[in-house]
């Protein structure tokens, strides 16, 4: 990677060094999309479940994908194998562990408990797990993180509203609510009640706006107007639509983008969209998705992206930056991260 030197030629900085030591936030990654191979294998053996492959390469044979379906036809049938309290556990905190080692400071997580309890593992088995990761992860890698609880898109409002009600027994877990899979003729429209209902009990709202989809801007506007999202996972169609771009920089809505996950389920990481979007204001973020499946988790996200996009640590500094300030943090929390963002910045001669 490239060394970049500031304007005033005053110091010269590796961009790979930079991205390494940046302190990071994550907001887009779906705990059952950091799945190893190798820890779906030891899980399928723990489990005693026939998953069909018994070798990491032949695990990796099987991602094929040039879509978002495609992707998805892979991901489902791989949560199989996570079926007890300690194969969640065991899930997210790898998870942790990895990302805490690339700098991560702060993660809100999502995952699909529709996805576990479709096939009869409870939702307290799936939160049990989870909140044991949380908590050791907090203590023994000085990493925090929040779950936010996914509807699947695909499947009924009615078993939306359902999870939902069965979600509030773990509230204090959950942080907030996103939706997800395949947007295909599955509007943000067809939730809106579910939404509605989930702001009531005080969860905060995201939802995925997919890359290229067939009624992409409508579907963003709707999350916008009709919802009235917090935030936006994906969503960089939205440069088609200078009106949808000036209601996100008003609210100061965030967008959350990933762009190696990109380059897999379309033709390219739309990278110009997301600087375009981060120039003009909107508060862009890097995220990772579903890193297990794309290969990139925090760090190899940052330096794909600016690597294409030839970024300077200024504008990695801003997409750091945007992501603790769209965080859903506590003002407290908020601060004590963005002024530990600011002191590695004055590190490298990069005032705020
Ligand atoms: N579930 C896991 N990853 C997803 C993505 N990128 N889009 C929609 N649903 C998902
Ligand atoms: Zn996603």
């Amino acid at each position: 990677m490239s060394t970049h030197t500031e304007s005033d030629g005053a110091a010269e900085i590796d961009l790979a060094d930079f991205i390494a030591g940046l302190p990071k936030c994550e907001l887009h990654v779906h705990l059952e999309g950091t799945l190893s191979p190798e820890l779906k294998l030891a899980l399928a053996e723990r489990n005693g479940i026939a998953i069909g492959q018994t070798t990491v390469a032949e695990v990796e044979a099987t991602y094929q994908f040039d879509s978002l379906a495609s992707f998805l036809a892979v991901y489902y049938p791989a949560m199989n194998v996570l079926v007890t309290a300690d194969d969640f556990r065991d899930l997210a905190y790898a998870y942790l562990t990895k990302a805490a080692s690339q700098g991560v400071r702060y993660v809100e997580m999502f995952f699909d408990p529709q996805a576990h309890t479709g096939r009869g593992v409870p939702f307290s088995t799936v939160i049990e797990g989870y909140r044991q990761a949380i908590v050791a992860a907090r203590a023994e890698l000085g990493i925090s993180a929040e779950l936010i609880m996914c509807f699947l898109r695909d499947l009924s409002a009615e078993f939306a509203m359902a999870t939902l009600m069965e979600s509030l027994a773990h509230k204090d877990w959950i942080i907030g609510v996103g939706l997800d899979s395949d947007e295909r003729d599955n509007p943000p429209s067809k939730f809106a009640a579910v939404f509605a209902r989930a702001r009531q009990e005080g969860y905060l709202l995201t939802m995925h706006c997919d890359i290229d989809q067939v009624g992409s801007i409508e579907n963003i506007r709707q999350a916008l107007e009709d919802i009235g999202v917090d935030r936006i996972d994906h969503g960089t169609n939205i440069v088609e639509s200078p009106a949808l771009v000036d209601h996100v920089k008003r609210r100061g809505v965030g967008l959350t983008c990933c762009p190696v996950s990109n380059s897999f389920v379309t033709d390219d990481m739309k990278a110009t969209e997301i600087v375009s979007l981060l120039r003009d204001g909107v508060r862009v973020t890097v995220n990772s998705d579903d890193p297990a499946y794309f290969g990139g988790y925090m760090t190899e996200n940052y330096a794909a992206l600016a690597d294409h996009a030839g970024l300077a640590p200024a504008d990695l500094l801003r997409l750091a930056r945007n992501a603790f300030e769209v965080a859903w943090l506590t003002p407290r929390a908020r601060d004590a991260y963005l002024a530990d963002l600011e002191a590695y910045a004055a590190g490298f001669g990069l005032a705020s």
